[in-house]
């Protein structure tokens, strides 16, 4: 990721402020481009906001930043975007709210609020969104921990994630930028989804990022949208992506890398999308790559099978092998792959097989404990 520029913009000048709804602007928390690597990028501030004794997470669209992005050949666009991805976010956001969705991270309010302007200001205006407040940030924090208790706990968070996905396919609604940064680690609720600012919906056909090939972040894209292959059906496009993230969110918290990371580092460039490769590659589709793809994925998960203690390896791996295979038709749980789309994905294989993961770790802590008194 860049290092973005901080720019003194009126989205980042709300601490101290007291917002229509009675929030108190406490502290900046961050601030910048979260995903600089996808196409549009997201220019947002955070802060901590407090009213009583709750305190929330407010984010706020920075659109002086967006203006001022030289980078963005186009200007008009970049600010559509930007202003309806915001406006969508929170109406998705209000959505999974009124359905109670428990693993999506839940909007507690919206708003906007005038700055005082600087001569060099274009919008002294800010639009808000504020969120339950995740008191364990983002699951980023979680990745280079190993011990048995820590397996446990990532276990449980894929399995909220995994829970999570299902409640937001079950409306018709399909995240497309599953990543750590995007799931949110509560002390006493487990995990919960963020950002829904890239989602698609089902039959709406006007997300801001629906003409984007590549939805979300680019370092989590299934190869499918890095080729430019865009299957037709709703499944496979969105949600069968979707598990792919999964796929690689599971990889990337117990490997420390994407699936992407594994599939390149054996894929020979020449077949590889030019993303990856942009002397050598862009030359291959992406039905012709696939064998060469397939045989990476295997081949590099064997790899880093090694680094997982024995009880969890082939059970991790097959999970991941049913969420992110490089072939997008063979994605979803075994049991049900091959009888139908009509019975979905099998998310809820998934969600037995990580609290089946999840115990075990659990036992392993135990085990260990007792090894440790006898020592
Ligand atoms: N509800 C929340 N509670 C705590 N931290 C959050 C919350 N939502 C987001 N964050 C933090 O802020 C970062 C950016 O928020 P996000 O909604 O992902 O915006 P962006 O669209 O800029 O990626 C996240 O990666 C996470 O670290
Ligand atoms: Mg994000």
């Amino acid at each position: 990721m860049q290092n973005p520029e901080v720019l003194d913009t009126p989205a980042t000048r709300l601490t101290g402020m007291e917002l229509a709804d009675g929030w108190f602007v406490e502290e900046l928390l961050a601030c910048g481009r979260a995903s600089s690597d996808s196409s549009g990028g997201t220019y947002s501030v955070s802060y901590r906001v407090r009213k009583g004794n709750s305190v929330a997470f407010l984010k706020a669209l920075d659109l002086d930043s967006v203006i001022k992005d030289e980078g963005d050949d186009d200007f008009i666009g970049s600010i559509n975007r930007a202003t309806q991805a915001f406006g969508d976010e929170k109406t998705l956001n209000e959505l999974c709210a009124k359905s109670r969705m428990r693993q999506v991270v839940t909007i507690l309010g919206h708003g906007d609020v005038k700055v005082d302007k600087k001569p060099e200001d274009h919008m002294p205006r800010v639009a808000y969104l504020i969120l339950e407040l995740a008191d364990g940030g983002d699951v980023r924090n979680h990745v280079a921990r190993i011990s048995n208790d820590d397996y446990a706990k990532k276990f449980s968070y894929l399995k909220d994630v995994v829970l999570g996905i299902g409640q937001l396919h079950s409306e018709g609604i399909s995240h497309q930028d599953l990543k750590p940064s995007n799931v949110m680690v509560f002390f006493l609720a487990g995990a919960k989804i963020g950002d829904l600012g890239r989602a698609a919906v089902q039959g709406y056909g006007k997300s801001a990022f629906e003409q984007c090939i590549v939805a979300g972040d680019f370092s989590y894209a299934p190869p499918e949208q890095l080729y430019g292959h865009i299957p037709t059906e709703w499944i496979d496009r969105r949600q069968r992506a979707d598990i792919y993230q999964l796929g690689s969110l599971v990889a990337f918290l117990l490997f420390g890398v994407t699936v992407n990371n594994i599939i390149k580092e054996l894929l020979p460039p020449v077949v590889g999308p030019k993303h990856w490769f942009p002397e050598e590659g862009g030359e291959s589709s992406y039905n012709q790559a696939l064998p060469y793809l397939e045989s990476a994925f295997f081949e590099g998960l064997q790899k880093y099978k090694t680094a997982l203690p024995t009880w969890a390896a082939e059970k991790v791996v097959s999970l991941i092998t049913q969420c992110s295979h490089p072939d997008y038709s063979k994605r979803g749980a075994k049991q049900i792959l091959g009888k139908g789309d009509q019975l979905g994905l099998g998310l809820n294989r998934f969600v037995s097989a990580l609290e089946n993961l999840r115990t075990e770790a659990k036992k392993q802590a135990i085990l260990q404990a007792k090894r440790q008194e006898k020592v």
